[in-house]
C-alpha cells in the first residue's frame, strides 16, 4: 500500500471541520490521526462518534503543541488542517511550521501582515504551508472571471453574504477576490459625485484600489458571493453559491497533498490547480 499522509483536523468539531474529519477518514490516501477542538466537552471522546459518522478511533484531545510534536514523529510528512478562529489561527501556523508540520489553513480573517510574516518564517523553515480563504474550485473559477472581465470594466462592488456565526467581515474571499482585481494596477470606481453617508458604512468598505465590499450576515445562508461590474447601460454580475460545505473538500484533499511539496507560503487554492 502506498504511504499514507498523517492528519490531524483543528476545529475538528466545528461546521467545517466535521466535513473535514469525513473526507480525511474516507480518502484512500490519508489517515486521521488526531482531531483538536477547544470545547472540553468531547475530550476523550471518539471524533467520529461525536460528528455522528461512526467511530474512527480518534479521540478528541484540546492539547495542541503535544499533537504538533507527535505529528512531527510520524514517519511520513505531517499535515494539520486548521478551520478555527482568526484569533487562534497565526499562533497556530506558528507553532505548526515550529514542529516541521504542514499547515493547511481555512480559517479566514489574517492580516497581510500576518501572512507576509508567516510566509518569512516558513521560508526560513523550508516549510510548506498553504493558506486558502476559499477551498471551493468554483470560487477560483468566478474570481479567474473576475479578473478577466476587470479588463472591460473600470467599476466593480463585491457582495458577500455568510451566515450569521461568521466572526470575522468582509470574508477572507471577497478580499481575496478584491485583491486580485487590485493587483491588475488600476483603480476602479472613480467618482462622479460627492457622496454623504448618511449612515455610516452604507456604501460598504472600502477594499484596495477603491473597491466597495459589503458583507451581509443572515441565518440561512451558507457562503455565497457575488461581483458586479457596472459599464455603459449594461451590469455583469458574477455569483458563486456554495449551498453545502461539501462543496470545500475536492479543494481541502487536494491541499493537504500539494502542501507536502511546498517548501514555501503559497497563499490562494488557485496557485496549486
Ligand atoms: N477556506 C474555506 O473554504 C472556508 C470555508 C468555510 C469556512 N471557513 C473558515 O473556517 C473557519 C471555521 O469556520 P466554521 O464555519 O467551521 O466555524 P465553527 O463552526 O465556529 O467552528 C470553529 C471551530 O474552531 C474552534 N475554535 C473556535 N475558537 C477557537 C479558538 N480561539 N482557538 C481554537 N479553536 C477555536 C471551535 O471550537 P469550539 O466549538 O469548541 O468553540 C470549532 O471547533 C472560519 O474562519 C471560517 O471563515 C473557510
Amino acid at each position: 500500500m502506498a504511504s499514507q499522509i498523517p492528519v490531524v483536523v483543528n476545529g475538528a468539531t466545528g461546521k467545517m471541520g466535521r466535513e473535514i474529519v469525513k473526507a480525511v477518514s474516507q480518502a484512500q490516501d490519508m489517515t486521521l490521526i488526531g482531531a483538536i477542538a477547544r470545547n472540553p466537552n468531547h475530550v476523550g471522546e471518539d471524533i467520529g462518534e461525536v460528528i455522528g459518522c461512526g467511530a474512527l478511533e480518534v479521540p478528541v484531545t484540546n492539547d495542541y503543541e503535544p499533537m504538533m510534536a507527535m505529528l512531527s514523529q510520524e514517519k511520513q510528512l505531517g499535515v494539520v488542517v486548521d478551520v478555527t478562529h482568526p484569533d487562534a489561527v497565526y499562533g497556530n501556523i506558528r507553532s505548526a511550521i515550529a514542529y516541521g508540520v504542514r499547515p493547511v489553513v481555512g480559517t479566514t480573517g489574517l492580516s497581510l501582515a500576518q501572512i507576509q510574516e508567516l510566509a518569512e518564517f516558513a521560508d526560513k523553515a523550508s516549510t510548506g504551508c498553504l493558506i486558502a480563504p476559499n477551498f471551493s474550485i468554483g470560487v477560483v473559477l468566478l474570481q479567474q472571471a473576475a479578473v478577466q472581465a476587470s479588463q472591460y470594466f473600470d467599476h466593480v462592488e463585491i457582495i458577500e453574504l455568510h451566515h450569521n456565526q461568521k466572526a470575522d467581515a468582509p470574508s477572507g474571499t471577497a478580499v481575496q477576490t478584491a485583491q486580485l482585481l487590485a493587483e491588475l494596477g488600476k483603480t476602479y470606481n472613480p467618482q462622479l459625485v460627492e457622496e454623504t453617508e448618511k449612515i455610516a458604512g452604507a456604501r460598504g468598505a472600502q477594499a484596495e484600489e477603491g473597491i466597495r465590499i459589503h458583507s451581509v450576515r443572515l441565518p440561512g445562508l451558507v457562503a455565497h458571493q457575488e461581483v458586479i461590474f457596472g459599464g455603459d447601460g449594461q451590469i455583469y454580475t458574477l455569483r458563486h453559491d456554495a449551498s453545502d460545505r461539501t462543496c470545500y473538500m475536492p479543494g481541502v484533499l487536494l491541499s493537504i497533498r500539494k502542501v507536502l511539496q511546498l517548501k514555501t507560503l503559497v497563499y490562494g487554492l488557485e496557485k496549486i490547480l
